[in-house]
């Protein structure tokens, strides 16, 4: 029987997961887990094992596998949909019974979202909004309203701490910006491109001017790809070294991921000069989309209008654990040139 701490990896082929999971197979220790992913490509799967990476095939809509990957599992890592709690529910169901089955207490390392600070923020890019969200108060943190974006998945996770079958640990990045590089990149395994940034790029380059939520005053966080992957480090050693009860964990177990913060309309501003130096657009002055472009571009008004939401976070109790960011928001500013370059690459191909 293998030795190995047995690792379930969810996302693999993600922006996130997929660098994530790159850092956990450069361990020095990566000889002792056993990882298995879940992805949805075969082809995918195949190039993944080539990694040392054992792979089942399927979606989280396969809740009975989900179920069965998670109970085999000691470890879980979830950087994949923070919103699709059925998925988590079935994952939770595995972990139970593993739990009663063999007294383990597996360990859940969920990946969430800020955008949970945006309830009651959405000023559609109008105004800044004051509520500063610190993730060191937990009581704060236990008061964000279950309506929140991505909060009923977060609930289902603490009542399974609180239970005490698993002890849950919630990874809560921002705006994480940079294209990603590494081997499963290059093996055409991992996608390169982030959400948000990438977003108001593509919709700004098929306008032929930047574009802006209303205003673009409204403000989020923003975290480098390479400092929120060294998180997940920080946290799974932390949670090693001090043992899984003395890591604050379940509704006390929120770790914001930021190291700066922006508006809406830097952000614009910033692809628009771009794209005056790239010879594509004649102004550098974003200007703010229609409805009809929000519905074009973003897949409906409602959704594009997250673009000018407020989201206000400080990473305190992530820095508690000894976590370092090395970025700030101008290296974010930074990116967005190489990034509307990549997207460039990529359209013309
Ligand atoms: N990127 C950010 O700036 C950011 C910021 C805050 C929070 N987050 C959160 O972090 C998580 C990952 O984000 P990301 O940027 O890495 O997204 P992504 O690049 O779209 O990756 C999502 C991953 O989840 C997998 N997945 C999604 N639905 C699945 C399903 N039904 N069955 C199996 N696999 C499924 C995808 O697999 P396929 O390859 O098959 O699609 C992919 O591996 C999300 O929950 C997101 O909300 C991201």
């Amino acid at each position: 029987m293998s030795t190995k701490i047995p690792v379930l990896f969810l996302g693999a082929t993600g922006y996130v997961g997929g660098s994530v999971l790159t850092r956990l197979l450069a361990r020095p220790d990566a000889q002792t887990f056993e990882i298995t992913a879940l992805v949805r490509s075969e082809e995918k799967a195949k190039k993944l094992e080539d990694f040392g990476v054992k792979t089942a095939v399927g979606s989280f809509k396969n809740d009975v596998l989900v179920e069965r990957l998670s109970e085999a599992a000691h470890v879980v890592f979830s950087c994949a949909d923070s919103d699709d709690l059925p998925a988590i529910q079935a994952l939770l169901k595995g972990l139970k019974q593993r739990h009663v089955k063999t007294g383990d207490v597996p360990i859940l390392i969920h990946t969430s979202g800020t955008g949970i600070l945006t309830y009651g923020h959405e000023t559609k890019g109008m105004s800044a909004t004051d509520a500063i969200y610190d993730d060191s108060d937990f009581e704060q943190v236990a008061n964000i309203d279950p309506a929140a974006f991505h909060r009923n998945v977060d609930s289902a996770i603490f009542d399974a701490d609180r239970e005490g079958y698993c002890r849950a640990y919630i990874v809560i990045p921002s705006t994480i910006y940079t294209v990603a590089k590494g081997p499963l990149v290059d093996a055409g395994i991992q996608k390169k491109h982030s959400h948000q940034i990438p977003a108001l790029i593509r919709a700004s380059l098929a306008r032929g001017q930047a574009g802006v939520v209303g205003k673009g005053l409204a403000l989020w966080p923003d975290v480098h790809l390479d400092d929120q992957v060294e998180f997940y480090t920080v946290l799974y050693d932390a949670i090693v070294k001090n043992g899984p009860d003395n890591v604050d964990h379940g509704i006390q177990g929120y770790y914001y991921g930021e190291s700066g913060e922006h508006s809406w309309y830097d952000i614009s501003k910033e692809i628009g000069r771009v794209m005056v130096e790239l010879g594509l657009s004649k102004s550098d002055e974003p200007t703010s989309f229609t409805a009809e472009e929000l519905a074009k571009y973003f897949g409906s008004e409602e959704f594009g209008n997250y673009w000018g939401t407020n989201s206000r976070a400080r990473g305190t109790h992530s820095r508690s654990l000894g976590w370092k960011p090395r970025y700030t928001t101008a290296d974010m500013i930074a990116s967005i040139k190489p990034e509307v370059e990549a997207i460039l690459r990529e359209q013309q191909r």
